[in-house]
């Protein structure tokens, strides 16, 4: 292969001038594989230039540095048993190399970039979740870690999930420093998110933790602790139960994702009542409101159209929901975690404990019984919970 000994030699020589820019391997021989490009880049570590090479899978990338003799044989290897493409870019020229049925063919163009990039280290962003097996176990991912065909929008809410997570730890630096945080995790279903935070809050953000999925079907609470178990998840267990009489002890954090109409009301209830310093719901199917709805005018017309009286029930629902977790010392917080092209419930309510004076808490309740009279409802269910 004299044309891939050309290019290498080009590739020694731009590094040896200090003119390289990058170089970009790509079109695995393996078709099958999850490794779809590798990108070079020179970095300097501890005063010393050293290889950077990111390996781009097709759900994360893996990035190691190597010492320059080191990485030119890693780099050796790579073009003879893994990619067919290399490209080479400097600031004399854009080299490029392919084999094509066992043609070799090398050609040049113009170079794209005039200055040589800063050779400082980047900071890798950290990976949020760390650990894939149990994904593969939950069938998100298939055995060589990519995401299985109509799992795509459920992998992105999993990692979105765990980045909110992440930046309200930030806001809540309290939780977690000295003491072991306890969470529940209410209607945890198979528990996709319940094993991703549990993942990053142990392996990655490196917090103690005792974690707790209660949910009502056996038999994802039975799967869900086979899982834990082959993982080695040691402080996550799954519980049995119904949320509305399920006893919690003191808590942290209480998560409720997509706990059907007022089961998500059960769950605020007992964060309240277990003293959770956070409480996590993305609330679905908003029934409870929606067969009481009885707006007067204006109102009333908005209630007139099927759809768009679904959604005034789901945005009173739970409007009402975070007045409720303010006038209970709760800063609430509203929000979409997921773009709607991936999941229709995406509407997260986030209360952080936060004390509330009397003539505060007066005030949320007045603003309660303002909108109830404005849409005709008689009793909304966290209300009559927390009675
Ligand atoms: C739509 S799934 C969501 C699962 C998970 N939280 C997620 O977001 O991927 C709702 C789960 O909550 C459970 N569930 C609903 N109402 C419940 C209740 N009152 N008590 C316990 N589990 C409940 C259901 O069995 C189901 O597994």
């Amino acid at each position: 292969m004299l044309k891939r000994k050309e290019f290498i030699t080009a590739f020694k020589e731009s590094v040896d001038k200090d003119n390289f820019v990058r170089l970009t391997l790509s079109r695995n021989v393996d078709k099958t594989s999850s490794l779809r490009k590798a990108i070079i880049k020179i970095v300097v570590i501890k005063k010393k230039l050293h290889f950077c090479i990111v390996h781009r899978h097709a759900t994360n990338d893996i990035t190691k540095n190597f010492g320059i003799t080191d990485g030119f044989n890693i780099i050796d290897d790579l073009m003879e048993n893994t990619f067919l493409n290399a490209a080479l870019f400097n600031t004399e020229k854009d080299l490029f190399y392919e084999l094509n049925n066992r043609k070799e063919r090398l050609y040049e163009n113009k170079a794209t970039f005039t200055e040589i990039p800063p050779r400082t280290h980047d900071k890798q962003k950290p990976k949020l979740i760390v650990n894939t097996s149990y994904l593969v176990q939950l069938g998100i991912l298939d055995d060589k870690g990519r995401v299985q065909k109509d799992k795509g929008a459920k992998y992105k809410q999993i990692k979105k999930f765990v980045e909110v997570i992440e930046s309200l730890l930030k806001k809540n630096p309290s939780l977690g420093k000295d003491q072991t945080i306890n969470i529940f995790d209410m209607g945890s279903g198979k528990g996709y998110l319940t094993f991703a935070l549990y993942d990053y809050l142990t392996n990655n953000a490196q917090i103690d933790v005792k974690m707790c999925g209660v949910e009502a079907r056996p038999e994802l609470v039975q799967f869900c602790n086979e899982v834990a178990k082959k993982d080695n998840f040691k402080n996550l267990s799954f519980q049995e139960g119904f949320i509305s009489n399920f006893t919690l002890p003191n808590i942290d954090m209480l998560i409720a994702l997509h706990a059907c109409d007022t089961a998500t009301d059960d769950a605020i209830y007992k964060g309240i009542e277990a003293g959770a310093q956070l409480i996590i719901c993305a609330p679905c199917c908003h029934k409870q409101i929606r067969k009481q709805l009885n707006a007067t005018a204006p109102l009333d017309s908005i209630t007139n159209f099927g759809i768009l009286k679904e959604r005034q029930a789901e945005m009173v629902t739970d409007t009402i929901r975070a007045l409720l977790l303010e006038a209970n010392g709760y800063k609430a917080s509203v929000f979409e975690f997921i773009s709607t092209e991936h999941t229709g419930k995406n509407v997260m309510i986030v209360g952080q404990k936060s004390p509330v004076s009397s003539a505060e808490k007066n005030d949320y309740l007045v603003r309660i019984k303002a909108l109830k009279i404005s849409f005709g409802i008689k009793t909304h269910y966290l209300e009559t919970l927390l009675k």
